[in-house]
C-alpha cells in the first residue's frame, strides 16, 4: 500500500510546512484557489500582487505557484534564477487560449503604428509581442498613462478591453478574446437576486461582459472586490467572478453574506474555474517534493516576454 496515498489533509499541509522549509520554497496562491491552498499560503493577491510579490523575492530558492500556467511563467520571467513549480501543468486558461501568438502576431500586422497592451492572462508567446502589459488591477492607470492620441490594441479580453474603453473614452482595437468563467453569468438571473436581497451590492470582475458592469456597484479585480467587501457597510453582496474569491470574503468578512452570482445554465458548476480547480492540497504536496512540473521558458523568448512585464510594474 502507497502509505503517502493516505495522507489526511492535515498531514498533506504538515508535509508541505515541512517541506517549504527544508526547501527554502514559498508559496504564492491567487484568490481563485482552493480554500485549503490559500490558507497554507505565503501570500494570497490577484495577479497583479502575485506579480509583484515574486519580483521582491530574494531569499527564496523555490517559488510554487498555486494559480494557473501563465502565473508561473510570470513568476519565472520575473525570477529566472529561481525554480519556480506549478502544482498541475495542465492549469492553464481559456482567455490565455483564446489568443494564439502567431494569430496575434498578424492582428498587430494588420494595425500598423498601434502600441501593443495585453492583459496578463496570456502566453509567453503572447507578452513577446507585447509593449505593455496590464492586470485587472492595473489597466485603467496604465491606459490612462499612454499618450491621449496614442492608438491602442489591446488583447485578449474583449471585456475588459471594452470596459476600459467606456471608461476612458478611448477607441483601442480589440483582440475578440473572453474567459468561460467570467461570460457565463446571468444578468436577468442576477437581477432577479437583487429583489430578492435589495440592500446586496453586486461585485463583478471586468472580465465579465458590459451589461454586468453596468449593474455593478463596484467592478474591479479580485484584490479590489475584496476591498470593497471589507469596507462596505453592506451586509449582503452578490459576487460576480470566480468562486475561490468567496473563500477569502467570508474568511475576512464573517458577519455578511457572500453570494454567488448566478450562471445562465442553472445546473453546471460555471462559477469554478475548472483550471484553478485542478490544483490541490496533494498535487502541491507532491510537487514540493519532487520538485516537478516547473516552468521553464527559453531565455531569448523570455527576454523579450520581460519587457512588457517590467514597463508594466514601473507605471504601475
Ligand atoms: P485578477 O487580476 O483579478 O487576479 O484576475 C485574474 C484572473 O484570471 C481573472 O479571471
Ligand atoms: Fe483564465 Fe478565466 Fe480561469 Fe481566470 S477564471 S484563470 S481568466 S479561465
Amino acid at each position: 500500500m502507497d502509505v503517502e496515498k493516505c495522507l489526511s489533509d492535515e498531514e498533506l499541509k504538515q508535509e508541505i510546512e515541512r517541506l517549504k522549509r527544508e526547501k527554502g520554497a514559498v508559496i504564492l496562491a491567487h484568490y481563485y484557489q482552493r480554500g485549503p491552498i490559500q490558507d497554507i499560503a505565503d501570500h494570497i493577491g490577484d495577479s497583479l500582487a502575485l506579480a509583484r510579490y515574486a519580483a521582491t523575492l530574494k531569499d527564496a530558492r523555490i517559488i510554487v505557484l498555486c494559480g494557473v500556467h501563465f502565473m508561473g511563467e510570470t513568476a519565472k520571467l520575473l525570477c529566472p534564477d529561481k525554480k519556480v513549480l506549478v502544482p498541475d501543468a495542465n492549469a492553464g486558461c481559456s482567455l490565455a487560449d483564446s489568443c494564439p501568438a502567431d494569430a496575434f502576431e498578424e492582428f498587430i500586422r494588420q494595425h500598423p503604428d498601434h502600441i501593443v497592451v495585453s492583459y496578463v492572462n496570456t502566453s509567453v508567446g503572447v507578452k513577446a509581442l507585447t509593449d505593455v502589459l496590464v492586470t485587472s488591477g492595473n489597466a485603467r492607470k496604465i491606459i490612462d498613462r499612454l499618450p491621449a492620441d496614442a492608438k491602442i490594441i489591446f488583447g485578449p479580453d474583449r471585456n475588459l478591453g471594452g470596459y476600459i474603453n467606456a471608461q476612458t473614452g478611448r477607441q483601442m482595437v480589440l483582440w475578440d478574446g473572453a474567459c468561460h468563467v467570467h461570460q457565463q453569468f446571468s444578468l436577468p438571473r442576477i437581477l432577479e437576486l437583487k429583489k430578492e436581497h435589495p440592500g446586496a451590492k453586486v461585485l463583478v470582475h471586468p472580465e465579465c461582459p458590459r451589461p454586468l458592469t453596468l449593474a455593478a456597484d463596484c467592478v474591479g479585480s479580485t484584490a479590489a472586490l475584496l476591498d470593497y467587501a471589507r469596507s462596505s457597510d453592506a451586509k449582503e453582496f452578490i459576487v460576480a467572478t470566480e468562486s475561490g474569491i468567496l473563500h477569502q470574503m467570508r474568511k475576512d468578512c464573517p458577519d455578511k453574506t457572500f453570494i454567488p452570482a448566478p450562471p445562465d445554465d442553472s445546473t453546471c458548476a460555471c462559477n469554478d474555474c475548472s483550471y484553478m480547480k485542478l490544483n490541490t492540497l496533494r498535487k502541491l504536496y507532491e510537487c514540493l517534493r519532487d520538485e516537478t512540473p516547473e516552468i521553464t521558458i527559453d531565455p531569448a523568448l523570455a527576454e523579450r516576454a520581460r519587457r512588457p512585464i517590467d514597463r508594466m510594474l514601473s507605471l504601475s
